[in-house]
């Protein structure tokens, strides 16, 4: 709902309604999928979408964003949009925002943030730089359902003037009018999102900032960081484990690679998260990067101790071993 939200608001304050049809929005192939789920509910073709390549390290690759454009305007297209990424889900990555805020202005493109998972680290004082030029955006999705943990779902929006929601969802109805917005200090939030009825979802979040206090939420976002980190000191000790992207802001992606022949590390990988799972060890998941299938930690629990984290990078290693072996002496692998 965040991102369709935004997504509504750069059409509404970029596209004349004639212009829609030719409208080209610019996002990456590691995007995640609720941007392109929240155009096509907005009515945009696939077609209208560009997923530009990224770099070795996962960020939008800027100078292919920036030809994209040039070749989409010499067609004749109207690109009305780009999609930042500040915190994929797949590495935790954080792409250049200065640039992308650079080519934002230069072409007059909205540009959005999607910061579902990452914005938290703006709450964390010793890691907020990673999020450098953030701020540059024209909106932010940041959900505090994920790392402001909060239960489901608790998906927010910040956009820079709070008018740009009341043009794009603001609605009037006789039978609302003795409920009409009488001031700012009393918003009717029926216009300033997409839906009418809704439930009070900004209270629990109040309630945690209340009682647990800035300093509280900023040391429980650094034990993500410091956990992801942890797993990668252990894992480097470790035989046979790559690390195929290292920890960033609690995420880290790491296959296990024995020398058997390359096309069985798939089914090796994701047998050792099955059998994690089987055994109560982790939900140690796997996703699929450059094409190669790796386990991935995502390790936003604060509670979790640094004996706990090398107790499951552990197993996983025996779980791995134990595999091997037995796939070898019956000639699967
Ligand atoms: C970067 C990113 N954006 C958007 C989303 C979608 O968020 P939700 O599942 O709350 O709709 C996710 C979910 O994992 C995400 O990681």
């Amino acid at each position: 709902m965040a991102n369709l939200s935004a997504l509504m608001l750069a059409r509404d304050l970029k596209l004349l309604l004639e212009e829609r049809s030719k409208a080209v929005a610019y996002t990456s192939s590691q995007t995640h999928s609720s941007l392109a789920k929240g155009l096509g509910i907005l009515g945009f073709h696939p077609s209208q979408i560009r997923k530009v390549t990224c770099d070795d390290s996962m960020r939008i690759g800027t100078a292919l964003l920036r030809s994209a454009i040039e070749q989409d305007k010499a067609l004749g297209k109207t690109p009305f949009l780009i999609v930042g990424k500040a915190g994929t889900t797949n590495t935790s990555t954080v792409d250049l925002f200065i640039e992308l805020a650079a080519i934002a202005r230069e072409q007059n493109l909205w540009l959005h943030a999607d910061g579902a998972y990452g914005a938290s680290a703006l709450l964390c004082q010793s890691r907020r730089a990673i999020l450098c030029g953030i701020e540059l955006c024209d909106c932010l999705s940041w959900d505090a359902h994920k790392w402001l943990f909060q239960t489901y779902g608790c998906g927010m929006v910040l956009v820079r003037h709070r008018q740009f929601l009341t043009e794009s969802f603001g609605t009037t109805a006789e039978y609302t009018q003795d409920a009409a917005e009488t001031g700012e200090s009393l918003p009717n939030f029926w216009s300033y999102g997409p839906e009418l009825t809704r439930p009070a979802r900004a209270m629990k979040l109040w309630f945690s900032f209340q009682l647990l206090g800035l300093n509280t939420i900023d040391i429980a976002i650094n034990r993500g960081f410091e956990l992801a980190e942890t797993a990668q000191s252990s894992l480097e000790g470790l035989k046979d484990w790559e690390i195929l992207s290292p920890a960033q802001m609690g995420i880290i992606l790491f296959p296990f690679h024995p020398h058997v022949p390359a096309a069985n590390l798939d089914e090796v990988n994701m047998r050792i998260s099955q059998s994690a799972i089987e055994n109560n060890l982790a939900a140690t998941l796997t996703t699929r990067v450059r094409g190669v299938l790796v386990l991935r930690i995502y390790s936003i629990h604060p509670n979790l101790s640094d004996d706990e984290m090398l107790a499951i990078i552990n197993g996983l290693d025996q779980l791995a071993h134990l595999y091997l072996s037995r796939a070898s002496k019956d000639d699967i692998i």
